[in-house]
């Protein structure tokens, strides 16, 4: 069966990290959550006290950060390392790394920083990443390329849920408008904006359980994987 690369594209709390998860899970494959990485940077330049409005000086802090992934077999979940280090609770729930990804995201070092790191993971192939800009920027030759999306009242919700269960208390408001201003930062940024590859499958999940949306999308990869079986059934 041939290794191929699957991109996963999508808007905030869009649930395109659960998917890539189960879907790696079950094919397989590696997963990589690039949100997970920018998220990181954040962290890192919020607690050493560098100025994110100076991307000179965040480009200068770049080489002393060093993110890795590892996995959690008593969770069955995967762990962001930031220079060693668990990072994975804080980067979910600080809501000062929330208010500032935007802004670090679209400097340009940070992500030629990124995008290095995550082409070199998909060397092997055998990988589903999930991001913005995996269809269009990291690997723009990936066999699959999904773009997911849900209306933005029903994921403010599911990332309210998402929070009161890692104990985060706030509101339904101010969920939607931390959503919002991310999607309008996240799509209307010079460097790499989110967008849809032309090739690009979109999928709406506002309606569709997560057993069908993985199901559908199993249906994808096993034609990409194995075409000619897939023209004969
Ligand atoms: O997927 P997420 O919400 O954890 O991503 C956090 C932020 O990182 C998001 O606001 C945009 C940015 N991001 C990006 O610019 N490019 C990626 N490939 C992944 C995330």
């Amino acid at each position: 069966m041939k290794n191929i690369i699957i991109a996963i594209d999508g808007y905030s709390s869009c649930g395109k990290s659960t998917l890539a998860k189960d879907l790696a899970k079950t094919i397989q494959y590696h997963y990589v959550d690039t949100g997970a990485m920018y998220r990181a940077v954040t962290l890192y330049l919020l607690q050493n006290h560098i100025d994110i409005y100076h991307p000179e000086m965040v480009e200068q802090a770049l080489p002393a950060i060093s993110i890795s992934f590892a996995y959690n077999a008593d969770t069955q979940s995967q762990n962001t390392l930031l220079n060693g280090e668990n990072i994975e609770h804080e980067i979910r729930v600080n809501p000062r790394v929330a208010g500032s990804v935007s802004e670090v995201s679209a400097i340009s070092a940070v992500r030629r920083f990124l995008v290095q790191q995550q082409q070199a993971m998909g060397q092997k192939k055998g990988i589903v990443m999930d991001g913005r800009d995996i269809g269009t920027v990291v690997f723009p030759d990936a066999e699959l390329k999904l773009f997911v999306t849900a209306d933005p009242q029903v994921r403010a919700q599911r990332r309210l849920d998402e929070l009161a269960e890692k104990g985060q208390q706030t509101t339904f408001e101010e969920v939607l408008a931390n959503l919002e201003k991310r999607d309008s930062m996240d799509s209307s940024r010079t460097d790499s904006p989110l967008k849809k590859a032309a090739d690009a499958i979109e999928i709406n999940n506002s309606h569709l359980s997560k057993s069908d949306q993985l199901k559908l999308v199993l249906q994808l990869v096993h034609e990409r994987i194995n075409p000619i079986a897939s023209s004969i059934e």
